[in-house]
């Protein structure tokens, strides 16, 4: 990942304290979502793919309407909170040490939502225990998860772990690295997966999975 530093080309907004905030609009609403570059990490900016899913969630807000949707590596929170003024039912999730700056943004930003979003706590494979199988997700969201590899099968077991028949992965990435691309060979192994967006100017790509669909008709009887 690149070095944490001010984005040129961003319109940065710094309030009292020096904590920078970033103003954008969404689903007609002004959403401002609080950074921090003191500390945090990569969950503590907003990067690119958060803005380009959520700009592609709001071009199909009819799909996420009351649906169940988890974000997973939410962050700053940003898609997860686009999804929520949408009017889906959202929990946002990442590591215990990332969720300050998630609860904070979600608690500006979701004040007149259909349905109050929850933030948290999911490591990857670590954390499976909070979330029931029983539960059911519409959609499980992820904007710029894909850089660790050690990550991967941790992050492929809460996949598996959170998906059914029914549920519809949407990953946005920017790929960076060969490792980045080895996720995805990984992922198509036991998904159907297709590009349904891309992005060329911030070389993101949003990627959509689901389960295969069981041909009835072939199955023996
Ligand atoms: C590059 S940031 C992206 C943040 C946000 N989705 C965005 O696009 O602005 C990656 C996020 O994944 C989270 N993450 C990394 N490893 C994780 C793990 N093992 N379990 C849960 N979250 C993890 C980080 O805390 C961080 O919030």
């Amino acid at each position: 990942m690149s070095a944490l530093r001010l984005d040129p080309k961003k319109k940065y907004v710094w309030r009292g304290c020096g904590v920078p905030e970033e103003a954008f609009s969404f689903c007609g609403r002004d959403v401002v979502i609080q950074e921090s570059f003191g500390g945090g990490g990569e969950a503590a900016i907003i990067w690119p793919a958060a803005i380009i899913m959520g700009r592609y969630l709001e071009a199909n807000k009819d799909s996420v309407v009351d649906r169940n949707v988890i974000e997973l590596g939410a962050g700053t929170g940003l898609t997860g909170i686009v999804a929520s003024l949408l009017g889906a039912k959202v929990t946002l999730t990442d590591t215990k040490e990332a969720l300050e700056s998630t609860s904070i943004n979600v608690g500006r930003n979701t004040k007149k939502v259909r349905h109050a979003p929850k933030v948290q706590q999911l490591r990857w494979g670590a954390d499976l225990h909070m979330y029931p199988e029983s539960d059911h997700y519409d959609y499980i969201l992820g904007a710029d998860i894909i850089y660790i590899e050690d990550t991967f099968p941790d992050l492929l077991r809460t996949l598996r772990h959170l998906c059914d028949r029914d549920t519809v992965i949407l990953l946005a990435s920017k790929i960076r690295y060969p490792r980045d691309e080895r996720f995805y060979s990984m992922l198509r192994q036991e998904y159907d997966v297709r590009v349904v967006k891309e992005d060329r100017e911030e070389e993101v790509k949003i990627y959509k999975a689901t389960l295969p669909r069981r041909d009835v008709a072939a199955m023996p009887c």
